[in-house]
């Protein structure tokens, strides 16, 4: 992170600064001292270098990823999407990352290596017979440097060749020749994702311990949508740091993680069922960044259109109820993170007299009106936080449509938990969309933080785990 004491020296001083965000002088001479500043605060300082019109983003960012070190080598297959491949070259030269850059024959096609050369500072590697690359780093050198191997974008022929043992180029020779860890990003069109032949080959590459970047979905380059787009630059950036630091034994290796995501179904009858517009994005990002960490992490799904994991233990359910057993069958575990839109009520349906349906077939469609019982489901969470096995830390969602923030710091304080991330529903604005815009609520204070992709809204609480495990 750049100086601490230059920002505060731009925002007017340590007295200044105190005075503006209400707190002792000694706490700002402490951040200075310690060129840190507390995640809580940030949200001030941003808003007060608008009000200045100071720029405060270089200071802010949560990562010092100066500090970041390894080596990557980052190989480029012959995806339209190898553009994006620029951008995340870019954001990894402001760290001390060494990186190499390795590209196809097909990705020649979109980007030259001279475009990679000049972001990069340094030779790009393209032959597997090149007298001049041999002499300046063969390829096994190239294969066995490396602390990870990033495939982005992967296309299908180049997971096809890792699956097979092909190496009848320079990348997938590296790629047979290297003990490093290897993550691939795959991108294509939909169709080629969703082929029996590319799920067999990357269900091979996760036997051995490869990973995955997962295709987001949308509107395809090729002009079809689906599955398949290679996510922005940013968030496989965000995945390859979380490896790396990894690597570097800082993260969430050893502690144990349930996570709730998705709708619960509540059956009316065999056909019939109410239940709730949660996709489950939010969830599973949150999910796949923490084991990405090194979590061992449970995720728990209600019913949802979107891909599981990969990577990580899943559970299915469909009900509350059966989301409730679950959960508890899992304690104890570390940290629990609920992000579920679990339903409040079963619902009984009932005749005019009050008798019963036979659960087992269809309600007939009649003129007498429809009535129902409900019966409150479990509040998961709260018996999470009042059993026995009360994990370390328990994280709760609050979708609300009014007075977000306030209804949730009530749920904060009722459900007796430590961290709720809160968001406004209305209008359709969250629900199957990728991206969020959320409150950070704890018992002492609220942050604001803008819009952003889902996964970059994971990556952010992530961080905030470790930050708060590290304290505890
Ligand atoms: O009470 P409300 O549903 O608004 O609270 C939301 C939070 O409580 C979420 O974290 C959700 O996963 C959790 N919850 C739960 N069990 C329920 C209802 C909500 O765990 N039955």
């Amino acid at each position: 992170m750049h100086k601490v004491s230059n920002l505060i020296n731009l925002l007017g001083g340590t007295g200044m600064v105190a005075k503006r965000l209400n707190i002792k002088p000694s706490a700002i001479s402490n951040w200075k001292k310690l060129n840190k500043i507390p995640n809580n605060k940030k949200n001030d300082l941003k808003m007060l270098g608008l009000e200045m019109n100071v720029r405060t983003d270089q200071y802010l960012t949560s990562k010092n990823f100066s500090n970041l070190e390894g080596s990557v080598l980052l190989i480029i297959s012959g995806g339209i999407a190898c553009y994006k491949s620029l951008e995340l070259i870019r954001l990894l030269k402001k760290t001390n990352i060494q990186l190499d850059v390795v590209i196809t024959k097909s990705a020649q096609q979109f980007i030259t290596p001279l475009l990679i050369t000049s972001l990069n500072e340094k030779k790009c590697y393209t032959d597997l017979f090149s007298i001049e690359d041999e002499t300046q780093m063969n390829h096994i050198a190239l294969a066995r440097k490396p602390d990870i191997i990033l495939v982005a974008p992967a296309t299908a022929n180049i997971i096809a060749k890792i699956a097979n043992g092909i190496a009848d180029d320079l990348a997938s020779t590296i790629l047979l020749a290297s003990y490093s860890k290897i993550i691939v990003a795959p991108s294509m069109n939909p169709v080629m994702w969703n082929n029996l032949a590319t799920k067999e080959n990357c269900q091979k590459l996760l036997n051995r311990g490869i990973s995955f970047i997962e295709p987001d979905s949308g509107d395809m380059a090729c002009g079809e949508s689906g599955n398949g787009r290679l996510p922005e630059p940013q968030i496989i950036f965000n995945e390859l740091l979380s490896k790396l630091s990894l690597k570097k034994n800082t993260t969430l290796k050893g502690t144990s993680v349930i996570v709730t995501a998705g709708p619960t179904i509540e059956e009316i009858d065999p056909v019939r069922f109410v239940s709730n517009r949660s996709s489950g994005k939010q969830g599973f990002a949150i999910a796949s960044e923490l084991s990405n960490r090194g979590a061992n992490v449970t995720l728990i799904t209600g019913p949802v259109d979107i891909p599981l994991p990969l990577n990580l233990k899943t559970i299915q359910i469909t009900t509350a109820q059966e989301m409730f057993e679950k959960t508890m069958s899992q304690l104890p575990s570390d940290v629990v993170v609920c992000s579920a839109a679990v339903a409040d009520w079963k619902l009984i349906p009932k005749t005019q007299k009050n008798e019963k349906f036979n659960p087992n077939t269809k309600i007939k469609k009649t003129n007498e009106p429809l009535t129902f019982k409900t019966i409150k489901n479990p509040d998961i969470i709260s018996e999470i936080a009042n059993s026995k096995s009360k994990p370390k830390l328990i994280i709760g969602f609050s979708a609300e449509t009014e007075n977000v923030v306030e209804n949730a710091r009530d749920k904060l304080k009722t459900k007796n938990i430590d961290l709720i991330i809160a968001n406004d529903v209305s209008n359709n604005r969250v629900f199957g969309k990728d991206s969020n815009k959320v409150y950070v609520i704890d018992k002492k204070e609220c942050e604001e933080w803008p819009e952003q992709n889902k996964k970059s809204v994971a990556f952010k609480i992530a961080d905030r785990i470790c930050d708060i495990l590290s304290c505890k």
